[in-house]
């Protein structure tokens, strides 16, 4: 199937899954959609977060997507059920792909999550990891300033540092976990720094491998696989500003995007 897997998020922090959907599933093409204009959801009410991510879907939709994947955990935890009963097309959030891989990795059952403040008040990791094993202890907490510190481009330096060790202190102080859930996509944009604030023996765990892996099957199993190999390119949309969203993809790509545009969306009724 030669129509492409739409890619939402209320960011670039999506860009994160989007490179490794590209990684494991080279003959896919993507169309991303980056609500950079009323980025971050993570602080917004339920109804807002839900009513941009319809307006998000509804522009991919127009588009022709084969299969949807919520490369945001704040949309995913309002949004995913949903979406899936909705649409006639096969669609993927990043918490249950995250709970799974944080399970596997976890050797002391203390796992942390951190996440925008909407995700963490959904509780939705929590749910998913004691869906998979009721043993698991969840210590999670937000980071809100983390999001608008990414958007802003600021991933190392004193400021990042600074801003991470006050977001993490509470995480650090309490909790003896191995394992951390960077429940954000926009985090593995801020890793390195992350990791060094929490120490070598956390285990730091993002869900976009995890997401891929399952977009994969999902596609295989709904026999949505591309089979063509006709040359085609990934399209990227944002709401924002151009100048920001290309210098954070050159970071995370390597390489300019070719095909980037700004954009207005409509809003829907849902
Ligand atoms: N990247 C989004 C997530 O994974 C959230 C960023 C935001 O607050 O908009 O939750």
């Amino acid at each position: 199937m030669k129509q492409a897997i739409g890619v939402i998020d209320s960011g670039v922090g999506g860009l994160t899954v989007a490179s490794e959907l590209m990684r494991q599933l080279p003959n896919e093409k993507l169309i991303y959609l980056g609500d950079t204009l009323r980025c971050p959801y993570g602080s917004r009410p339920e109804e807002e977060i839900k009513q941009f991510t319809w307006n998000m879907v509804h522009f991919l939709m127009e588009k022709d997507i084969k299969l949807l994947v919520i490369a945001c955990n704040t949309a995913t935890a309002y949004t995913l059920i949903d979406l899936q009963q909705k649409l006639d097309i096969p669609v993927i959030g990043v918490i249950q792909p995250g709970a799974r891989a944080a399970i596997n990795a976890t050797k002391n059952k203390r796992i942390g999550i951190i996440g925008t403040e909407g995700t963490i008040r959904s509780n939705a990791y929590t749910k998913a990891l004691h869906m998979i094993n009721a043993d698991i202890t969840v210590i999670s907490g937000s980071c809100p300033l983390f999001v608008p510190m990414v958007e802003k481009g600021i991933l190392s330096g004193p400021e990042a540092y600074q801003t991470v060790n006050e977001g993490l202190q509470s995480m650090k102080d309490s909790a003896d976990i191995d394992t951390l859930v960077l429940g954000c996509t926009h985090y593995p944009l801020i890793k390195d720094v992350i990791q060094d604030v929490v120490g070598e023996h956390v285990q730091l765990i993002s869900s976009s491998e995890e997401t891929a892996r399952e977009t994969s099957a999902i596609l295989e199993l709904h026999d949505l696989l591309n089979k063509d190999d006709t040359f085609f390119e990934h399209q990227f949309y944002t709401t924002g500003e151009l100048s920001i969203f290309q210098k954070l993809t050159t970071n995370i790509f390597s390489h300019h995007l070719e095909y980037l545009s700004k954009i207005k969306i409509d809003k829907v009724s849902i």
